[in-house]
């Protein structure tokens, strides 16, 4: 089957109602947290990516039986330390940055020591921010280059408390230091700049030692050592970082209408919401819910007649990390000149999305100005491509392919963008409901 695909033409006027699949980041945290339970715990609606999958294959590896049949997944977990494995175990976190980031802290007790190896994205990553403040608990590091995957972990029997304080707003760092507290004797204390909080509001749900303490520009959390958790059942709601694609490509198509329903609006995701209303977008929210202190709701997104630039908040940069690529396509089409700030994160993803917007905003003929952290797009409300336009060779990122396709979609032009496999790290059905609204069905 090709790895290429090849676009034409641009999507009609649609009106319709689709299912995006289970959040990812909620995913994999759920099977790392029903790992370390006593019993079993079941969650459905788990989303079926490789990240996921990889997650489930890592804790396999760690002696853990998961049962996987239709949409139901059950994790039988033995404990908080109930991890049993061979020496010389290699994990393979695959293109997952969030598993090889957390799974790491559930190691710093690891009797043995443990290879952790990725893809060839990952292996560009840095895992330094990681390894320093796990290496704090006693566990010991080997790193290629000190910074990159290979990286070799040797734990420490007793791993002690400590104090960290997270300033890039990386919630895998974050969460990767709560799962070492947890096993770490004393209080480890994180004054944590702003990211995603679903593995403190985990936490919280099973009743963990854990106290978040609120403050305008980060989080003070303390959390002590755990001697069991609960089982965990979940039902997971919708992605929202999945569903950005089709809120921007019904923000780009006038007229068009879009109902998603059941998707997670926890408040330190929905950066792209504030960044698109701002923008002019009309989002409605129907049936909102409280679920184990996340909120979900259905959601409504109009195709508008035209769209504003936006001189974008900074505060608003973490709760919208990974759907900048996206966004930048209404900047694109906005009316005037939109700039985006601090974003020196973006180049730390899956691959160097700044650069890469910069590559297709250009091949898209979008005036940009982009500096080491920072981008002006020069919007153009009359966008039409003519030409021919093909991606490639962008260590097949997830994001940047489904982002090609939605601006194939809504501008037009020949578009050749190639590894359409990429999307299975995170929504493997993206073409297939892409094609649902093709046909309006
Ligand atoms: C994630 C955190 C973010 C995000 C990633 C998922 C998570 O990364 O970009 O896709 O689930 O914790 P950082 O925490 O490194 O910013």
């Amino acid at each position: 089957m090709s790895k290429i695909i090849r676009l034409k033409n641009r999507i009609k006027t649609f009106n319709n109602e689709i299912y995006i699949p289970g959040d990812k980041s909620l995913s994999i945290r759920w099977v790392l947290f029903s790992s370390l339970a006593n019993g079993v715990s079941t969650a459905k609606n788990l989303l079926m990516s490789e990240d996921v999958l990889a997650a489930i294959e890592a804790i396999k590896c760690l002696g853990i039986k998961v049962i996987i049949k239709k949409n139901i997944c059950k994790i039988y977990g033995n404990g908080i330390n109930g991890f049993k494995y061979k020496r010389n175990l290699i994990i393979d976190a695959k293109n997952s940055g969030t598993l090889g980031r957390l799974i790491l802290g559930l190691l710093v007790n690891s009797p043995y020591s443990i290879k952790l190896i990725g893809d060839e994205s990952l292996s560009k990553r840095d895992f330094k921010r990681i390894s320093d403040p796990l290496s704090k608990f006693g566990a010991k590091f080997k790193l290629k280059k000190n910074k990159f995957l290979p990286l070799r972990i040797n734990g420490t029997s007793k791993p002690h408390a400590i104090k960290y304080f997270e300033k890039k707003g990386s919630a895998q760092c974050k969460s990767s230091v709560i799962f070492a507290g947890m096993r770490a004797d004393g209080k480890t204390k994180i004054k944590a700049k702003k990211s995603r909080n679903h593995t403190e509001l985990l936490c919280k749900h099973l009743k963990l030692p854990i106290t978040i303490n609120k403050k305008k520009n980060y989080d003070l959390i303390e959390i002590n050592k755990v001697n069991k958790i609960k089982t965990l059942n979940y039902n997971i709601p919708s992605d929202i970082s999945s569903s950005a694609f089709f809120i921007v490509l019904t923000a780009l198509s006038k007229n068009s209408k879009l109902i998603i329903k059941n998707i997670n609006i926890n408040p330190s995701r929905i950066g792209i919401l504030k960044i698109l209303r701002k923008m002019g977008v009309q989002i409605q929210f129907k049936n909102k819910k409280i679920y184990k202190g996340e909120i979900r709701t259905d959601m409504k997104i109009f195709g508008p007649k035209s769209l504003k630039a936006i001189n974008c908040p900074s505060e608003l940069n973490s709760s919208a990390i990974d759907e900048f690529l996206v966004i930048f396509l209404v900047a694109a089409k906005a009316n005037g000149v939109s700039t985006f700030k601090n974003l020196e994160e973006l180049n730390q993803k899956e691959s160097p999305r700044l650069k890469w917007a910069e590559k297709i905003l250009s091949k898209m003929g979008i005036k940009t100005i982009v500096t080491q952290n920072s981008i002006k797009i020069f919007g153009n409300p009359d966008l039409k491509i003519n030409r021919k336009i093909t991606i490639k060779k962008y260590l097949k990122d997830h994001r940047i392919f489904m982002t090609s396709v939605i601006a194939a979609l809504s501008f037009g032009g020949e578009w050749i963008i190639h590894d359409k496999d990429s999307v299975k790290t995170s929504l493997p059905n993206f073409l297939k409901i892409i094609n649902q609204l093709k046909n309006n069905d």
